[in-house]
């Protein structure tokens, strides 16, 4: 069986990249021919661990190959892979332009029976459009309109650990409905998730409508714990409780696990915000409200100003001469993607409020920078007191504050010493719950995480030197 999978980002490279580490024949395609032009020159457009490695390797045994060129792509796979982006639309709801676009094009270039799996991440109802987009061009070509069938596969691995979890995952959602080529689909599917099936049983069949649902069934359940933990650290931090004890200990409870649990400055990243917003929408658009998914989108929204309220509470509205140390810009670690991360408010928020910011990550500065700018589309004027530096050290030289916006895993330890010496003031204020307060506090560098119990910055005047801000600590603990 030969695969072809259209779209070549996140989803779709890393699918390509997998598929064709399990023996298949893979052609990936995208409509951005700069993209392919990278691939082919054996680069790859994004940063994931372990891809450029993978598709090195594979591309090198002739497994894989890249072309922006449909006629090839649709004639070479038995399966046809879709991957393209849904991004939000104004209204929230889920912007099929590309997936549709791609079910005309494979119904333009379709000669023979092709199994059309859909991977993007689809409202409920989009399989039906993508089968009569794809029968609308055979009818124009007099062809047989059913020459094909399309079943949901939605994906559920995480960026940064993706090809761990393509490799290895949980479950393998399959939505197929009766019909024609149900049996068929059904045996097609099963041989190419055949390796992951071996041990147990891992794929979980039903039909299409229920597996489109379910991928946004996941994703909203995961966002609202994720809200949900923000407000009981919230609520920890006015009542003088430690949400890491509280995570702690409701994650040990069977029924809850440790997983997504992590109070923080909020949540980002290509998947939660647009999925609960077109999950809002979808059911919206059929009288129905989805009260739960729409305040875990109001809490995040709200979350991800906490560091700014807390640097405002220290220093004021006004941090004009104010210099803001940013360590992480990407919405999580091992990954460059800058879409909807916290950083990009926050940092907004500084440049806005007259802070010059220097900030540092290892791997996204570049997707920021752009990031950025399409951010203040119309106003760069506020860009130029940005500085991305080489390495987290060189943020902190006459910081005011540094505000932790990702968990990279070289932030965990940091010589805490040597970043009081360098910061103008030693203030922390740790959106990613990184540190121990009493450690930091110990060594007389002023600390918050988010519900961690020390309302030190929240209280203290930020004109006053650290070791009066210690004090402060002192009286609260
Ligand atoms: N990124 C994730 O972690 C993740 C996880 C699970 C599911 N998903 C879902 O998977 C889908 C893809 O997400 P992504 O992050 O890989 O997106 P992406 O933006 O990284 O990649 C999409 C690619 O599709 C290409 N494309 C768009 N229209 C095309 C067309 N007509 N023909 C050929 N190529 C076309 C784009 O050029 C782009 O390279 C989305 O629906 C997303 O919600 C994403």
């Amino acid at each position: 069986m030969r695969i072809t999978v259209v779209g070549s980002g996140y989803v779709g490279l890393v699918t390509g990249a997998c598929l064709s580490d399990l023996g298949f024949k893979v052609v990936c395609l995208d409509k951005d021919e700069s993209k392919i032009r990278v691939l082919q020159d054996g680069e790859v457009p994004i940063y994931e661990p372990g891809l450029k490695e993978m598709l090195s390797r594979n591309r090198a045994d002739g497994r894989i190959r890249f072309t922006s060129n449909y006629t090839e792509a649709i004639e070479h796979g038995d399966i046809i892979v879709i991957a393209v982006g849904t991004p939000a639309s104004e209204d929230g709801s889920a912007d099929l332009g590309h997936v549709l676009s791609v079910a005309s094009s494979i119904g333009r270039h379709l000669k023979s029976f092709k199994l059309v799996v859909n991977k993007s991440t689809v409202p409920v109802g989009t399989a039906d459009k993508v089968r009569a987009a794809i029968s609308h061009e055979l009818v124009q070509r007099g062809m047989l309109p059913d020459l094909f069938d399309v079943v949901s596969n939605p994906e559920f691995l995480k960026e940064g650990a993706a090809i761990d979890d393509f490799m290895r995952p949980d479950r393998i959602v399959v939505g197929i409905d009766e019909g024609l080529h149900h049996a068929r689909s059904k045996r097609m599917m099963g041989d190419l998730y055949a390796s992951f099936n071996r041990h147990h049983a891992r794929t979980v069949w039903m039909d299409v409508r229920s597996a489109e649902l379910t991928k946004y069934a996941a994703n909203a359940m995961l966002a609202t714990r994720i809200s949900f933990m923000n407000e009981i650290a919230n609520l920890a931090d006015v009542l003088g409780a430690d949400v890491d004890h509280i995570r702690r200990g409701i994650g040990a409870d069977n029924r809850i696990g440790h997983s997504f649990l992590y109070a923080g400055c909020g949540y980002g990243g290509s998947c939660f915000p647009k999925d609960t917003q077109a999950l809002v929408s979808t059911a919206r658009a059929h009288g129905q409200q989805m009260a739960v998914v729409s305040a875990t989108e109001q809490v995040n929204e709200r979350q991800k100003m906490i560091l700014i309220d807390r640097l405002m509470q220290c220093m004021g509205a006004d941090l004009s001469g104010r210099k803001i140390a940013v360590w992480g810009l990407a919405f999580k670690p091992n990954t460059d993607d800058m879409r909807e991360a916290p950083s990009r408010v926050v940092i907004g928020q500084l440049l806005m409020r007259g802070a010059t910011v220097c900030a540092y990550d290892p791997v996204a500065a570049q997707e920021a920078f752009h990031a950025l700018h399409f951010d203040f589309a119309g106003n760069t004027k506020p860009l130029e007191r940005l500085t991305m530096v080489a390495n987290e050290m060189q943020a902190l030289e006459g910081a005011d504050a540094l505000l932790i916006m990702t968990e990279w895993k070289h932030f965990h330890n940091p010589d805490f010493s040597a970043m009081k010496a360098l910061m103008r003031t030693a203030l922390i204020l740790d959106g990613r719950n990184l540190y121990n307060p009493e450690a930091l506090c110990d060594l007389g560098i002023a600390y918050q995480g988010v519900g961690r119990r020390n309302h030190l910055a929240q209280t203290v005047s930020f004109e006053r030197p650290v070791h009066d801000l210690m004090e402060d600590l002192s009286v609260l603990d």
